[in-house]
């Protein structure tokens, strides 16, 4: 059966239409969606009803990622993560802050996912089970369109760069592509509390990949936990680093799904970088997440010294 889609903007994603999610997918169909994945970077599903058919499709684009973070699993299922907001509670991933005047909970600004561990998974699919009544939409950004806008003169000159990366749980640490009023409101210790506990060694990330389907140069920057490139002047790499977050997340090129129920989007984190508007905070969502395993190869920890393992292999972001 021929794999229709149809564009979800001018810049990035694809829809996918008519297939049947609740039935296996023949192999024929499975590579009919991964060269729409290779085009699109992203795609959209619609009327994925219950956790095996997002499993099924998830396994379409790769093998999974088993969890290191199992109070986050779903049923005891290591390779299903459920991404939640409760309101009564005030409880979900992450910090709430305060983003341009509004306060949010689950809000993340861009990055690509695992950007401060050595090994980048390949990517996520992620499933909508109950839908935000206000905000929640996630944005998406193509990194390979991002390098394209570039100037030449500047692509040679950074080409070869090295950035190094550091876990930063608290948000408003985050210098670039970041909104500059950001506020923690430290609303939720706990969920800040287990955050904390994590202990991620600095890694090193090229600036610049060959995105492996494509052939194409990958702007690989992730603005969330991105401290330094490697070996230069700190105030020049500041300022490098201020100027291609910025055009990185330039959200004229960016798309913003609004998600429904039942809607899974699959994205390339080695091509992709993404963001989470998150909710109000009196506003519930929930959606579940596997992760693609992978290894791009091309990251590495900046201090090789044996027992420099962290503590746990990946958490969500
Ligand atoms: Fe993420």
């Amino acid at each position: 059966m021929p794999v229709i889609t149809t564009p979800l903007s001018p810049h990035i994603g694809l829809e996918v239409h008519g297939l049947n999610l609740e039935r296996d997918i023949d192999e024929a169909t499975r590579q009919a969606l991964l060269d729409a994945w290779t085009r699109g970077g992203i795609l959209l599903f619609r009327g994925c009803r219950s956790a095996e058919a997002h499993l099924r499709l998830s396994r379409c684009f790769g093998k999974l990622e088993s969890s290191a973070t199992p109070d986050l699993n779903v049923d005891n299922n290591p390779y299903l993560m459920e991404l939640k907001y409760d309101p009564e509670k005030r409880k979900g991933p992450g910090p709430m802050m305060r983003v341009n005047g509004a306060e949010r909970a689950g809000w993340l600004g861009w990055h690509w996912d695992q950007s401060f561990t050595s090994v980048i998974a390949r990517g996520a699919v992620l499933r909508m089970i109950e839908p935000a009544a206000i905000a929640g939409e996630t944005g998406f950004i193509d990194g390979i369109a991002a390098w394209q806008r570039l100037p030449v003169q500047l692509q040679e000159r950074i080409r070869d760069f090295e950035v190094v990366y550091h876990f930063t749980p608290e948000m408003e640490k985050n210098p670039y592509g970041f909104p500059t009023d950001l506020v923690n409101l430290k609303t939720d210790p706990e969920s800040m509390a287990d955050l904390r506990k994590y202990d991620f060694p600095p890694v090193v990330h090229p600036l610049v990949i060959i995105h492996p389907e494509t052939g194409r140069e990958v702007l690989k920057l992730s603005p969330m936990h991105a401290k330094l490139v490697l070996g230069m002047d700190p105030a020049q790499s500041d300022s490098l680093l201020h100027q291609l977050a910025d055009h990185l997340v330039d959200e004229r090129f960016a798309y913003f799904h609004q998600w429904s129920e039942d809607d899974v989007i699959v994205w390339d984190n080695w091509r992709v970088i993404h963001s989470a508007a998150g909710v109000p905070l009196d506003v519930r969502r929930r959606a579940q997440r596997t992760t693609l395993l992978g290894d791009y190869g091309h990251g590495r920890y900046l201090d090789p010294a044996p027992g420099r393992e962290p503590r746990t292999a990946t958490i969500a972001d």
